[in-house]
């Protein structure tokens, strides 16, 4: 009875606290009608990291009004109001007008800037929030962005802050203007902004003129900056959104939100990313654009490309020269290049051989590409049939690129880029002439190997005379040297040491992603995202910001397949591409993660469909003749066609994939081996694959060839054909 007075007490007292904590700080972050800042007072926002109130930049007298950061040293400016009508004394007031517009406003009481939100209500309020925004809205919804009249963040100045939306229009947006210089925040020569033609890219102008720009961005990365394939340097969470309004967004978030950072376009041109730095207490500048000659936008001319660790830069792309050689010599490169020999679907007649593609490697791709969902075969194809296409390229992310027009701005990079397939006339086009130093090479190895064959052989007969008796346990030995002679291991350290060291090896094929980004994509490895159990880890789907579908496979930290099988299957599959082979799309390693991204097979794999009672009816005669077939080319390639010679090791019905044409896909390279040209069989103390499909001489002895895979394809055919597994008992059928 005597307690319920004491928690009354303390109800009501909690009670007030609650109330009055933000009253008090409504005082000092919102400004409402009546109220006013004069020079030398501030308004801040809750979390103290901004303020808004009037500054003289550099070595001006002159009077704006602007936001800058307020706990830290460096009180960078990031917003100005009225950037080109200053104030000349320090009798400037801010306030709300009798409109419910922001107003500036000088000494005899005119205004100089004004918000000019076309609705306003009278009642309105400011408030600066913790991002820096500051947002005019009714006095009732006070910091409600959605219900804005109007915010700085949708007019910015010079800054492009974390949470700043930037428009993806349908044309050109200049976001950004520079300041004229230190001391005069007027609108300069330097604009920065988006233009989204084709993939959205990031571009610097100077007057109208481009001046840098960062690349096609591909649901990573921005493709054209070499520094960003660094990705957690650069990437800060760089996405695009689509907002209620239904327009597209380019947003970022730095990773750890404490973190102060903003990108600018500086007075004198540059894109520039800064970090404050809290020990040196300096604004610490990331990356600034255009950094050398070479990120000067078109340096060397149309159908040019520049290379910055050239001497010189420019060369022309190849099968061009330059338009004009005195000027080019001069380095005069302005006028950039030719074509050296006419296009047969320019001409006429048709006396000369069909036009070709010659692969442009790590380039940073044109401007102005048009962009088509479709497949790399696909893409190749409109671009043959279409007279005015000079070149095209298939890029992870973005799909097919298409160039009409001259090739503008193009770069070589050393690692990064992407590859262009540039469009030749035949008499171009190196036709599998070697170079001498390769024939060379060639011959000699030949004669090497014809000399050890003879050597073998004769070795061979002599043993056979000796000891005719035990001649196939002799024969068998003889196998097991040769292959540990020849035998090409992908266990040689070489190109999966490197990716697996975290370095960017990863080659313009094959990109490396983020484990945050493909966390991202499967909804963080989801439950709903998992689509089955691989041999060696989770198997889950995912998207790509792009829309483009892709399986995961995670390998578990303590599943069977080690480094060993992991860098098999990447360095395998990275060169095969063939219809019948499951493309990988690129790989993840961060720490004891190590993932494996596909293209998205809707369809599964064949055991789903074939040992399903119900399931089984789908597949019809004709579709199961299909996919022996496309199995069978799949088969071939790998023995045969491609330019490795490889053994699959784990053909079985679960390691076909079927696409959305029901298209069947070998997939699952984790135990393949490579073979020499010469090789016919190889011995092994490491049995691997699947009982019920491996041959018996593998099975029991360890030697296996390209007919122990053609084994496993005979019982797999059988399967097809019968819809039974090769390992189960039917009772029934004895009765
Ligand atoms: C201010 O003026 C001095 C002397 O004219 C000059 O050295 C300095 O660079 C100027 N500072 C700025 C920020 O413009
Ligand atoms: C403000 O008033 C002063 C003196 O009355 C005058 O010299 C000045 O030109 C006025 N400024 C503006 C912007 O009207
Ligand atoms: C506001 O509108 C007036 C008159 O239309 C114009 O002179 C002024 O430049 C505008 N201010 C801003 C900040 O857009
Ligand atoms: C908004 O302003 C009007 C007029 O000044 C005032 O009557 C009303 O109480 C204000 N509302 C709030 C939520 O402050
Ligand atoms: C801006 O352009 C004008 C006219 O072309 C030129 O005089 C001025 O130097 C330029 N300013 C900068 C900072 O480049
Ligand atoms: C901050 O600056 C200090 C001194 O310049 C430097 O040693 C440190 O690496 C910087 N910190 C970061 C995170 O870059
Ligand atoms: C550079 O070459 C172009 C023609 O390619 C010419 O029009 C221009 O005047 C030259 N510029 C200089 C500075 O010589
Ligand atoms: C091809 O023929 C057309 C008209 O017949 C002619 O205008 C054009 O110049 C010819 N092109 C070439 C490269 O001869
Ligand atoms: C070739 O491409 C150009 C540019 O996209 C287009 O205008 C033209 O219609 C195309 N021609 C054919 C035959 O498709």
């Amino acid at each position: 009875m005597s307690r319920s007075p004491v928690i009354v007490f303390f109800l009501s007292l909690s009670y007030s606290l609650l109330f009055l904590a933000p009253s008090c700080h409504a005082a000092t972050n919102t400004l409402t009608k009546g109220q006013s800042i004069k020079d030398g007072e501030i308004l801040t926002s809750v979390d103290e990291n901004f303020e808004l109130g009037f500054f003289s930049p550099g070595n001006s007298t002159s009077r704006y009004v602007g936001v800058r950061y307020s706990k830290i040293q460096d009180q960078a400016v990031i917003w100005v109001a009225n950037r080109d009508k200053p104030i000349s004394g320090t009798d400037g007031v801010v306030k709300i007008g009798e409109d419910g517009n922001l107003l500036v406003v000088n000494g005899n009481g005119s205004s100089v800037w004004s918000s000019n939100a076309s609705f306003v209500s009278s009642n309105t309020a400011l408030m600066l929030d913790t991002t820096g925004n500051l947002i005019l809205s009714s006095n009732d919804s006070i910091g409600d962005t959605d219900k804005a009249y109007w915010q700085s963040f949708n007019n910015p100045t010079d800054t492009y802050l974390p949470d700043m939306k930037v428009l993806i229009g349908s044309a050109e947006i200049y976001a950004f203007t520079s300041w004229k210089s230190t001391s005069d925040p007027s609108p300069g020569n330097f604009t920065m902004g988006v233009d989204p033609r084709g993939a959205p890219q990031i571009v610097v102008w100077e007057q109208s003129r481009r001046r840098w720009r960062s690349g096609h961005w591909n649901g990573l990365i921005f493709s054209g900056v070499p520094s960003m394939a660094a990705f957690t340097t650069y990437r800060y969470g760089f996405k695009i959104t689509r907002e209620n309004d239904g327009k597209l967004y380019f947003t970022y978030n730095p990773s750890d939100p404490s973190e102060l950072m903003k990108f600018q376009i500086t007075w004198n041109g540059f894109e520039e990313q800064k970090r404050w730095n809290k020990s040196a207490k300096a604004w610490q500048v990331m990356q600034s654009q255009p950094s050398e000659e070479c990120e000067k936008y078109n340096h060397c001319g149309n159908f040019g490309v520049c290379t910055p660790s050239g001497s010189p830069n420019c060369r022309c792309l190849e099968g061009f020269q330059p338009r004009h050689p005195d000027q080019w010599r001069l380095g005069n490169w302005s006028g950039g290049c030719e074509r050296r020999s006419p296009l047969q679907c320019q001409m006429n007649t048709s006396n000369g051989g069909e036009d070709g593609f010659k692969a442009v490697r790590c380039a940073k791709l044109p401007d102005f590409a048009d962009v088509y969902q479709l497949s790399s075969d696909d893409c190749k194809k409109k671009c043959q049939n279409n007279c005015s296409c000079k070149a095209y390229a298939h890029v992870t992310g973005i799909r097919c690129m298409i160039w009409n027009g001259d090739l503008t701005d193009v770069q070589n990079h050393i690692q990064s880029g992407n590859t262009l397939y540039m469009r030749l006339a035949y008499s171009e086009l190196d036709h599998s002439r070697l170079p001498t130093y390769v024939i060379v090479l060639i011959v000699l190895a030949g004669l090497v190997f014809v000399a050890i064959s003879i050597w073998l052989l004769w070795m061979l007969k002599k043993k056979l005379k000796a000891t005719s008796a035990s001649m196939s346990t002799n024969h068998e030995l003889q196998v097991h040297d040769l292959s540990r002679s020849k035998e090409y291991t992908t266990d040689l350290s070489g190109p999966g040491d490197l990716v697996l060291e975290g370095s960017q090896v990863n080659g313009p094929d094959l990109p490396m992603f983020n484990f945050n980004f493909v966390a991202v994509a499967t909804n963080n490895f989801s439950e709903e995202n998992k689509l089955g159990q691989g041999g060696f880890g989770l198997v889950y789907k995912g998207k790509l910001p792009g829309g483009e579908e892709i399986a995961v496979k995670r390998l578990s930290k303590i599943s069977g397949q080690g480094l060993l099988e992991f860098k098999n299957e990447i360095i395998l599959i990275a060169k095969l591409q063939h219809r019948n082979l499951v493309r990988l799309l690129g790989c993840s390693i961060q720490g004891d993660e190590k993932m494996l991204i596909y293209e998205y097979m809707p369809n599964k794999s064949l055991d789903y469909f074939l040992f399903d009672p119900e399931k089984q009816g789908l597949l019809e005669w004709n579709k199961r003749f299909e996919i022996i077939e496309g199995i069978a080319r799949g088969l071939l390639y790998l023995h045969r066609d491609s330019r490795l010679r490889i053994i699959h090791r784990d053909l079985k019905a679960s390691n076909i994939l079927l696409d959305e044409g029901m298209n069947p896909k070998i997939s699952d390279f984790g135990m393949a081996r490579i073979f020499g040209a010469n090789q016919n069989e190889i011995n092994t103390n490491r049995v691997v694959g699947t009982y019920g499909y491996m041959a018996p001489e593998y099975a029991m002895e360890g030697l296996f060839s390209v007919k122990s895979d053609v084994y496993s394809f005979g019982v797999l055919l059988l399967e097809i054909v019968s819809g039974r597994r090769n390992t189960s008992f039917r009772m029934g059928s004895l009765e």
